[in-house]
């Protein structure tokens, strides 16, 4: 079955680049008018342009940082005044820091933890009501391989990303019956601006896909009639992340300590 979006409007943050553009095209593709979040306006609005032009949808440009509440608060406004109801929302917008915790800057840990835990949980707060009032969609949070083990050197990040997949798994399971899925997206290294952001490779583990691999796998998730709570992108992804399930935890601390340099 293909996902039939028209009628309907889906709000993505991270827009302006990597994974976040990629989905919000494929939204598009599939009729969602479209809230587009991020802080850069003008790779927004060249998406925008680019989308209406060739999907015939509207879209919504939102300039917000999601570190702070007035940017959730602005979302949530865009979102209601869209002509359409919110029937997807893709949580994500999100950066990593890397090196020793202490050495971290203490503001930096705060504006990951601001975006990737608050502004996920709060957005999924506000707009599931309309979600649900909408009896179809699905509310999708950009979680990691990352989310599966704790990550020495990437401490923050990868708690970060557990709490994304514990919290939308939960949900998944609150939201049966509704019509309304809750799917955790976790991609592996993935290329676009994100390790730029980190301003390093290093912690990449694995070959590296492409935003547009990291689409296609969520749009086969989302096809599905029950969507399951969790998608790993990528087949050795998936064999890494179901390996990590099953042995001791004190096994997966030495084998990830020796990749990640911890
Ligand atoms: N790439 C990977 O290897 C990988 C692997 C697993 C999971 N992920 C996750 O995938 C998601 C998307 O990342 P990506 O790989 O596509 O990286 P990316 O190209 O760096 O995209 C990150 C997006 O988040 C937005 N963003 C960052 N800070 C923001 C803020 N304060 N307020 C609003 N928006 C903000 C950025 O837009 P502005 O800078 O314009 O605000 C950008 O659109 C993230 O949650 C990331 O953790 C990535």
């Amino acid at each position: 079955m293909t996902l039939d979006l028209h009628g309907s409007s889906a709000v993505v943050t991270g827009a302006s680049s990597g994974i976040g553009a990629v989905v919000a095209a494929r939204l598009a593709a599939r009729g969602a008018d479209l809230v587009l979040v991020a802080r850069r306006t003008d790779r927004l609005e060249e998406l925008a342009a680019r989308l209406r032009a060739e999907h015939g949808v509207a879209v919504d440009v939102v300039p917000a940082d999601l570190t702070t509440p007035d940017g959730v608060t602005e979302v949530v406004k865009a979102a209601r005044a869209a002509d359409r109801p919110v029937g997807t929302l893709v949580n994500n917008a999100g950066f990593g820091t890397h090196g020793p915790f202490v050495e971290e800057d203490p503001q930096r840990v705060d504006d990951e933890v601001a975006l990737n835990v608050t502004a996920l949980t709060n957005l999924t707060r506000a707009l599931l009501p309309d979600l649900l009032a909408h009896a179809s969609g699905a509310v999708v949070n950009v979680a990691s391989t990352a989310a599966f083990q704790p990550l020495p050197r990437m401490a923050v990040y990868g708690a970060t990303k557990a709490y994304v997949l514990s919290f939308t798994e939960a949900l998944s399971v609150e939201l049966r019956g509704t019509g309304v899925h809750a799917i955790a997206l976790c991609p592996g290294a993935t290329r676009t601006e994100f390790f730029d952001v980190v301003g390093s490779e290093e912690p990449a583990v694995g070959r590296f896909q492409t935003a547009d691999q990291v689409a296609d796998t969520l749009f086969r998730a989302l096809d599905r009639r029950r969507p399951r709570a969790t998608v790993v992108s990528g087949r050795a992804n998936a064999l890494a992340a179901a390996l990590v399930n099953v042995l001791p935890r004190r096994l997966v601390l030495a084998a990830v300590s020796r990749v990640t340099g911890g």
